[in-house]
């Protein structure tokens, strides 16, 4: 087991890629813990964790809320003296190009795209200096690094997002802290329904993906979840201020 030992914070681990990347942490050894606004779906990450023999606990917030962000790392910091991971995913995507994009909505996903990235990591980063190691690991997008039509809220926060990273492994890494960001393409989790609707149906959208994805299909959270294995373990120990796109080919062509 590769994590052994470790505590991992993993946010929007209620769902989806989190969720996939939060058992495959636990099932190599890790503590983690499973941060997500919504309880019922991290009881579930939790219950599937614990079923499969894995070790976690829920923190229920909303990680744009700074002060039960603060509450919360220090609770688990207090409590088990070490974060080595944090893992930094929850995101949303407000549709809409300069002028459709409700100002608000572009707040919002400023606020959870790139905001409590920072948030989140600046509060475990005085305990990862003192252990003179950690690993944060920021999910940004295939549209962190591509033009993505009428999606001017999301590409901008997960471009910064790229850069944010950079920033975090450029100064931190005489700590011993790592920071990389992965950019996952096209994965079949809830939080593509929006768009899907949008597009009209399954049908649409599999024919939009089998067309733009040179693999001509979605990803599984799994192929997703090895990726995060490799970025939060020390097989990734000389990787820092890196992007990993993980696209299915989508930004080759
Ligand atoms: N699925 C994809 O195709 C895809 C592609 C690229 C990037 N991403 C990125 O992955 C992340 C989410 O994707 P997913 O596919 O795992 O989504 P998902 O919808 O399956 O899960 C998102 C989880 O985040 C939680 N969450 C939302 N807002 C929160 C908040 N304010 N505080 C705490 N938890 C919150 C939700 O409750 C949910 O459990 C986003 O950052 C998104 O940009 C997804």
């Amino acid at each position: 087991m590769i994590l052994k030992n470790r505590v991992a914070i993993v946010t929007g681990a209620g769902s989806g890629i989190g969720r996939a990347g939060a058992s495959i942490m636990a099932r190599e050894g890790a503590h983690v813990v499973v941060a997500d606004i919504d309880f019922i779906h991290a009881d579930e990450t939790i219950q599937q964790i614990c079923a499969a023999g894995g070790s976690a606990e829920a923190l229920v917030l909303d990680v744009t809320d700074d002060k039960a962000l603060a509450a919360g790392i220090t609770a688990i910091a207090a409590r088990h003296g070490r974060i080595d991971i944090l893992h930094n995913h929850a995101g949303s995507q407000v549709a809409g190009d300069l002028e459709q994009v409700a100002i608000n909505g572009f707040d919002k996903s400023w606020a959870l795209n790139v905001r409590a990235h920072f948030m989140a990591a600046r509060l475990v980063m005085p305990l990862m200096k003192r252990a003179g190691k950690g690993v944060i690991l920021n999910t940004s997008s295939s549209s962190g690094i591509l033009y993505d039509r009428e999606m001017i809220a999301y590409t901008t926060t997960k471009h910064a997002v790229i850069a944010m990273t950079r920033q975090m492994a450029g100064d931190y890494a005489k700590f011993g802290v790592r920071a990389n960001a992965l950019c996952p393409g096209w994965v079949d989790t809830p939080f593509n329904e929006p768009f899907i609707a949008q597009m009209g149906g399954r049908d649409a959208i599999e024919a939009y993906i089998a067309d733009k994805v040179p693999l001509g299909r979605w990803a599984d959270v799994s192929e997703i979840a090895e990726p995060i294995l490799f970025l939060v373990s020390d097989r990734s120990s000389y990787m820092t201020g890196q992007i990993l796109v993980v696209d299915g080919g989508e930004t080759v062509v």
